[in-house]
């Protein structure tokens, strides 16, 4: 059957969790990497602020940890933590043997800060760092022959027999067939769910399908309703999820109303440089409460050659939209950017499905709590990837594969109204960001929530009946995540961090929120 596969491991997701566990693994275990669109395709390859690490003498793990307990409000797993910042230099290293060249002044990391960030200890490879991990780490798999690399692969459901998982079925987006591969290991670094929202930095493949593909399976799945806002994304007519990194207000930018009047010092004593979920509700509050579309962001009081050389990605974008950064301020508007919350692991990135692994945005390992420090991002992918990778590399293996049943495909048919598809989408991203955006109510909360069952219910039937296809597999995923997410949202009876309910201001003792599936 050419649709069917064995290997060791399985990969779901190309991204720098997915590529660095593929590195990190033996050269003795047989690999599939499957990637639902261009193997680059994700939220790594478009990283621009950098990735954080204590790599300045001034500075100290002590620092990073608590900088990290506090921006999460003390949500984080204080052991995670530890283990995450205390395996960042080595991370760093690690990214820069396989290729990855940080940007130095005198032969010095060209460190900078973010918001949160009590030290400069953000590396970066200019403002695309993202870009140059993945290209660097895609080079180093291709050189392994123990690798195969599935472009255009959608994985559909994991294989999940008696608390053990034996691979997915996964959906070959050029014959339109699904298939089975089989593992003994599966490890799934499929990105987060930013999709599920209208305005994201995100790009396509956020969907959200680890996360539903792990709740369908048995997984639990913990603290969803931290999605985390960024403030600044490009606000422009034809530019799709453009991310303004916040790199620039690390070097000074400052943000302006439309009048040119600073705003920030009105809401928190570190004004631009505050984290990300205060500046996201400041900026939020003056467009709603003053009737703005956009608030504005200007570093072009710095030397144009500087902006240019230290902002090649950003500069050219705004410049081919007609934006000229150098001299004039940009229109900003936060945009879905991070989930924090996902499937819960252990520091061996193990869910409690036996032989099923989470790393990446996908996972929740307990570093981020209810609101992640910038940078810190592609440091959990590569720590976790790691470990992961370690612990794999420890265990025994198998000879014999178990028997799959392969995808049934009799009872179904094709659709003649994919229409439905793109309504539903569509209205699902209206309604997160609508009713579960960055304020949230008790009303607004449960008017998503009937909303968002009802259009579950809909793509249910809808996915019963008719043959399957990849973005009826990614609607299904982004209706059972945006579900998990309103649910988690009104089972928090509290505001933190990212999680802010007017209709609860204040913060009770230290909860997590962890989603089971009904059986
Ligand atoms: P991704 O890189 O998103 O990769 C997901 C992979 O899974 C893709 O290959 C995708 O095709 C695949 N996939 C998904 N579903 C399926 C499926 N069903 N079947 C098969 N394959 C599937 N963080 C930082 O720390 N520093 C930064 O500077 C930074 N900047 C950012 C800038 C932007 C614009 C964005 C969007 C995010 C940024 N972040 C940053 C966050 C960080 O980039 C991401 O959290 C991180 O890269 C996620 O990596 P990942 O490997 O988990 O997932
Ligand atoms: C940015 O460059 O602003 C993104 C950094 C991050 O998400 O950690």
């Amino acid at each position: 059957m050419t649709n069917n596969y064995q290997f060791d491991v399985l990969i779901i997701g190309s991204g720098a969790a997915g590529l660095m566990s593929a590195i990190q693994l033996s050269e003795k275990l047989s690999i599939a990497v499957i990637a639902k669109d261009k193997v680059l395709e994700g939220s790594s390859y478009y990283a621009q602020g950098g990735i954080s690490a204590v790599l300045d003498p001034e500075d100290n793990f002590e620092s990073h940890i608590l900088d990290t307990i506090n921006t999460g409000f003390n949500l984080g797993s204080e052991e995670s933590i530890r283990f995450m910042v205390e395996q960042a230099p080595l991370a760093i290293s690690d990214l820069e043997n396989a290729g990855v060249k940080f940007s130095h002044i005198n032969n010095n990391y060209d460190l900078t800060t973010e918001g949160g960030h009590s030290s400069k200890r953000v590396a970066h490879v200019a403002d695309k760092t993202g870009q140059s991990i993945q290209v660097n780490l895609l080079a180093k798999v291709k050189q392994k022959n123990n690798i195969t690399l599935f472009e255009q692969y959608v994985a559909v459901d994991l294989l999940v027999n008696e608390g053990n998982c034996n691979g997915a079925y996964v959906f070959n987006k050029n014959t339109k067939e699904v298939g089975t591969f089989s593992s003994h290991k599966t490890i799934l670094a499929t990105g987060g769910a930013s999709k599920s929202y209208l305005y994201t930095s995100n790009p396509d493949t956020s969907t959200g399908d680890g996360i539903a593909m792990a709740y369908r399976a048995g997984c639990h799945i913990t603290n969803m309703e931290f999605t985390q806002f960024h403030p600044t994304c490009l606000f422009h007519p034809h530019a799709k999820s453009f991310l303004i990194s916040e790199a620039l207000r690390g070097e000074g930018a400052k943000l302006l109303l439309p009048d040119g009047k600073e705003f920030m010092h009105k809401y928190d004593s570190r004004l631009e440089l505050a984290p990300r979920d205060i500046v996201a509700r400041a900026i939020d509050n003056e467009m709603k409460v003053n009737g703005y579309d956009c608030v504005y962001l200007d570093i072009s009081f710095k030397d144009a050659n500087w902006i240019k050389s230290r902002f090649p990605t950003i500069t050219k974008r705004c410049h081919e939209l007609g934006i000229d950064i150098c001299n004039e301020a940009l229109p900003v508007v936060p945009a879905a950017h991070y989930t924090c919350g996902g499937i819960d692991t252990n520091l061996d990135a193990q869910s409690n499905i036996s032989n099923l692994y989470a790393i990446g945005e996908v996972a929740h390992t307990g570093v981020h709590g209810a609101n992640r420090l910038a940078s810190n991002s592609l440091l959990e992918c590569i720590v976790f990837a790691k470990s992961c990778a370690k612990d794999i590399n420890e265990s025994v293996f198998e000879e014999i594969f178990p028997a799959i049943a392969e995808w049934d495909a009799s009872r179904v048919a094709p659709s003649k109204e994919k229409v439905v598809l793109s309504h539903l989408w569509s209205e699902i991203r209206l309604i997160m960001w609508n009713f579960v955006g960055i304020v949230r109510s008790d009303n607004r909360l449960n008017s998503a929530n009937l909303k968002i069952q009802q259009i579950n219910k809909e793509v249910d039937e809808y996915y019963r009946v008719y043959t399957v296809t990849d973005d009826l597999i990614e609607l299904r995923n982004l209706a059972q995540t945006s579900k998990i997410i309103v649910e988690s949202a009104l089972s928090r009876k509290e505001s933190r961090g990212l999680h802010y309910n007017q209709d609860y201001p204040n913060q009770l003792k230290k909860i997590h929120n962890t989603v089971m599936i009904k059986s």
